[in-house]
């Protein structure tokens, strides 16, 4: 037992881990269900729609998120962790902030260049800033694909570590991340 032991993130943090966790699961479930179905067809609007509408809210989320992390760091990890996973969990911690500010801005910015800009839950329409434009489009969205290969690899790898602590380690790592007590 160290003196880190009892440190936890705090509950903003916390909510907003889950509910970003949750909904990049769902992003990446939607984004590679959605591009399947058959174009022109009203499910593919409705699912492109819900994919734009939720990303934007993932980007709002995560903002908020880096601007609370910035102003109340997370507790260090236990003296027993490794140096080099000290490291390793700083590399993979900022790849993953980085890939979940460029999957929205990547697929918000390919938005900006065709006809349909985002309307946000069907409230309201976000209108394209750019022109229709095919080859920056599927620059944009190239840069989109690629990172949500990146990010699903992250994942696996954060997932793996989390459990790692829990299962293994037996430490206070995954557990300080958990609502309550
Ligand atoms: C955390 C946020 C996001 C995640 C995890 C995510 C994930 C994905 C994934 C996995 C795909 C499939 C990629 C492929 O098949 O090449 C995809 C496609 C797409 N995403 Fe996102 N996305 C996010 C945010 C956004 C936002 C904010 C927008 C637009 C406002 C957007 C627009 C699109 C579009 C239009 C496609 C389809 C591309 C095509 O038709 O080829 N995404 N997304």
């Amino acid at each position: 037992m160290n003196n880190n032991a009892v440190q936890r993130y705090t509950t903003p943090a916390i909510t907003l881990h889950w509910i970003i966790g949750i909904l990049v699961l769902v992003m990446i479930g939607l984004g590679l269900y959605m591009t399947e179905i058959p174009r022109g067809t009203p499910e593919r609007t409705f699912y492109y729609n819900l994919h734009k509408s939720i990303g934007v809210t993932v980007a709002v989320l995560v903002l908020i998120r880096l601007w609370w992390r910035f102003r109340n760091p997370p507790p260090p990890l236990p003296s027993s962790v490794p140096a080099w996973q000290v490291q390793a969990s700083k590399l993979s911690h900022a790849l993953l902030y980085l890939c979940l500010i460029l999957m929205p801005l990547s697929g918000f910015s390919a938005s900006q260049f065709t006809k349909y800009g985002v309307t946000y839950f069907g409230l309201f329409k976000i209108p394209p800033m750019g022109w229709e434009d095919k080859v920056i489009y599927d620059f944009l969205q190239g840069i989109h694909g690629v990172t949500a290969v990146v990010l699903i690899t992250l994942v696996v790898i954060h997932v793996a570590a989390a459990l790692k602590h829990l299962l293994f380690d037996r430490d206070n790592v995954f557990l300080r991340m958990l609502p309550g007590k």
